[in-house]
Parts: C-alpha cells; sequence; structure tokens
C-alpha cells in the first residue's frame, strides 16, 4: 500500500501538520481546555499548526446570529489568550474558507447514510434537539473530515468524544484515495492519556458539557474565582474519604484528573500529595489551582477583546494562509474527480 505520509505536508522548516477546532457556540468548559487547547499549545511548536473557528459546525443547532457573532471573537481572543501565537500557527474561521464547504460536498458523494446514521454524537443530538434534525447535524462528521483534509494533516488533537469522527475521516480519505488515487493524508488523533474526557462536576457518567442545564456540572472558562470554588465546593463526590484514583470512584478521580491537568503534577503525585487530607481541603486547593491557570487567561481575553482591530486582523491573515493552502487540494481534488479546470 502507497505510505499515506506520502502526501504529508512539509513547510520550510519540515515540521508534520496539526489540525483542530472548536465551535463558537457559547460557554467554553475546562473540558474543552483540558482535552484539546491546553495540548494544541504544548504541540504548536513542534508541528505546523492550523486552529480554526468552526462556525458551519456551529449552526447546525439553533443559535441566534447575534450570539454566533460575539462567540466567535470570544473564543478567538481565547484561543490567544491560551497561548496560540498566530504568528506561529494559523487561526481562522471556517466559513473564511469556501473550500471547506466546497470539500465537504465531494466527500459527501464517498460517505455513507448508514454510516452517518451510526455516529454516538448524531444520535445524541438528535435526541436532544429532535424538533430540529436537520441535514447539517447528520453531515457534520463530514464537515469535519474536510477541514482535516483539505491540509494533509497528520494530526488531530481532539477530546475522546471525537475519536469516532476521526476514525470516519481517516475512512472516508482511504475510501477516495482508493476510488480516485492517492490523494488525503489519512490523519491520526491525538487524544490525551489525563483528561480526555472531564466529566460533569454533578455526575461522573456524564462528560462535562456546555450545554448541561445545570451550571454547577461545569466551569467555564470565564467563571470568576468565587463561582469557580462554589462550583467544587458543590461538587458531588462519594462518602467514602480517600483520594484515590479508582474506578469504583469515579467523582474524585474526575477531580484528580483536573487537578493532574491544571497542577501540572501526575495523577499519581496528585494522590501523594492530597494522602491525609479531606475532601473540604482537597476541593479547596484543587480550585486554587484551577483559578491560577484561569485568571490570567481572563485578563488576556479581556484585553484582546478590546482590541477588535487586532482581532480582525488576525482572522484575515489567518484566512489568507489558510485559503492558499486549502484552495491548492481542493483544486487537486476536483481534477482527480474528473472535473474540467476553470480556464
Ligand atoms: P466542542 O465544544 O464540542 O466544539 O469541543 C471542542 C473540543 O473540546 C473537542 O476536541 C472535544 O473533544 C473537546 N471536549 C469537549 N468537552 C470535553 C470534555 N468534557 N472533556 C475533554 N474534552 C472535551
Ligand atoms: N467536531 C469537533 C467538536 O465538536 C469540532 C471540530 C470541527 C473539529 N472540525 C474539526 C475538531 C476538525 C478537530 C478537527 O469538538
Amino acid at each position: 500500500m502507497a505510505t499515506v505520509n506520502e502526501n504529508s505536508e512539509r513547510d520550510t522548516a519540515g515540521k508534520k501538520v496539526l489540525f483542530s477546532g472548536i465551535q463558537p457556540s457559547g460557554i467554553i468548559t475546562i473540558g474543552n481546555y483540558v482535552g484539546a487547547i491546553k495540548n494544541w499549545i504544548n504541540l504548536q511548536l513542534d508541528y505546523d499548526s492550523i486552529f480554526c473557528i468552526v462556525n458551519l459546525h456551529a449552526i447546525t443547532v439553533k443559535l441566534e446570529p447575534a450570539a454566533l457573532r460575539l462567540n466567535t471573537l470570544e473564543l478567538l481572543a481565547l484561543y490567544l489568550a491560551c497561548g496560540i501565537d498566530p504568528n506561529l500557527s494559523t487561526v481562522f474561521l471556517q466559513s473564511h474558507v469556501s473550500a471547506h464547504a466546497e470539500l465537504a460536498w465531494i466527500l459527501n458523494t464517498v460517505a455513507y447514510v448508514g454510516e452517518l446514521n451510526r455516529m454516538t454524537q448524531y444520535k445524541d443530538k438528535a435526541k436532544k434537539h429532535a424538533d430540529n434534525i436537520n441535514m447539517g447535524l447528520m453531515d457534520y462528521p463530514v464537515l469535519m473530515a474536510s477541514d482535516i483534509l483539505l491540509y494533509k494533516t497528520d494530526l488531530v488533537p481532539v477530546g475522546a468524544d471525537q475519536k469516532q469522527h476521526l476514525e470516519l475521516a481517516r475512512d472516508l480519505a482511504l475510501r477516495f484515495n482508493t476510488r480516485y488515487s492517492d490523494t488525503f493524508v489519512v490523519p491520526n488523533a491525538y487524544i490525551p492519556k489525563v483528561g480526555a474526557k472531564v466529566m460533569s462536576l454533578q455526575d461522573a457518567k456524564i462528560k462535562m458539557s456546555k450545554s448541561d442545564e445545570n451550571e454547577n456540572a461545569y466551569i467555564s472558562m470565564t467563571d470568576s474565582p468565587d463561582v469557580i470554588r462554589r462550583k467544587f465546593k458543590r461538587a458531588v463526590t462519594d462518602s467514602d474519604s480517600s483520594i484515590r484514583f479508582l474506578k469504583e470512584k469515579p467523582e474524585i478521580s474526575n477531580l484528580l484528573s483536573i487537578y493532574s491537568a491544571f497542577g501540572g503534577v501526575t495523577v499519581k503525585e496528585a494522590e501523594h500529595e492530597f494522602e491525609d487530607i479531606g475532601y473540604g481541603e482537597f476541593k479547596s486547593r484543587l480550585a486554587d489551582a484551577v483559578i491560577a491557570v484561569l485568571e490570567p487567561i481572563q485578563n488576556k481575553q479581556k484585553q484582546l477583546l478590546s482590541d477588535k482591530a487586532y482581532l480582525n486582523q488576525v482572522l484575515k491573515e489567518g484566512a489568507q494562509k489558510a485559503n492558499y493552502r486549502a484552495q491548492k487540494m481542493l483544486s487537486k481534488v476536483y481534477r482527480k474527480v474528473g472535473f474540467v479546470q476553470k480556464s
């Protein structure tokens, strides 16, 4: 079999390509940070990195246009405040590069209805938004595959909930390559060992999610120190008192993972640190660790949001860089499928 990496984009420094994105659909939680953004920052020096704000994905559920506009700039400011460097990486808005929607159409012709119908996130969202099961919701993973495949992406850092979508992107790449000859790089998921699935603070069986009706279930990246302390204090725990990472202690294990991600220690080290300590004190130190990371990010985000001209400039330059690369791939795909070139 042809080695897929022959298609791999190498920039002048010979780096592999990394691509990821988040929907500008409102609240961004510490789950998004630990599962995705934090790893982006760690990887951006080693990869030719592309970070997208996926607004085409965001409208697959109902969103007020004014809110979407605001969320977009807030998410961009958050990306930058967390440490994404637009001089080093490409940061852009999905709707600014039309090739994403165009490639999605082509990929739709190699994606099967059956496989999309089986996607767990689609099934969950269809249940949750029963009054709005639109085609976009079902097609969501194909658009995501298009995002990734346009840039010859090698690595996609995401939380565990995106694993199935990544597998579909790989399948579509391979299927297209088989049908039309070698074109796409087959991407790999990067899922962190700790924090790939941050769980709800109220129910450790479900994922921490911004769309949870109970605000105490999640910590938003913009929650104030007081709110963070209160939410951790109210976090559900068992009635035992040992701070151990164990299957039978899912709530404490979740809090230990969060502490590990924010405190910069391993889970083992955290267990050791809290050996003779009660839940109350643990939760208070956990809040301290999270606040220590979030406060400077929040300040930076606020500062960036007051400079709209700068944010727009970042988007403009990002779109130029992304568009150049995406158009090259789209032209190649159009050639492969037999579309007559525009003269
Ligand atoms: P979304 O908010 O669905 O656009 O997700 C953006 C990124 O955050 C994706 O890589 C998700 O896998 C990741 N993510 C979302 N929620 C969590 C969570 N609770 N734990 C870990 N990663 C998450
Ligand atoms: N589907 C992802 C999520 O909900 C967001 C996303 C869209 C994405 N396109 C992507 C993530 C491409 C990684 C790569 O979390």
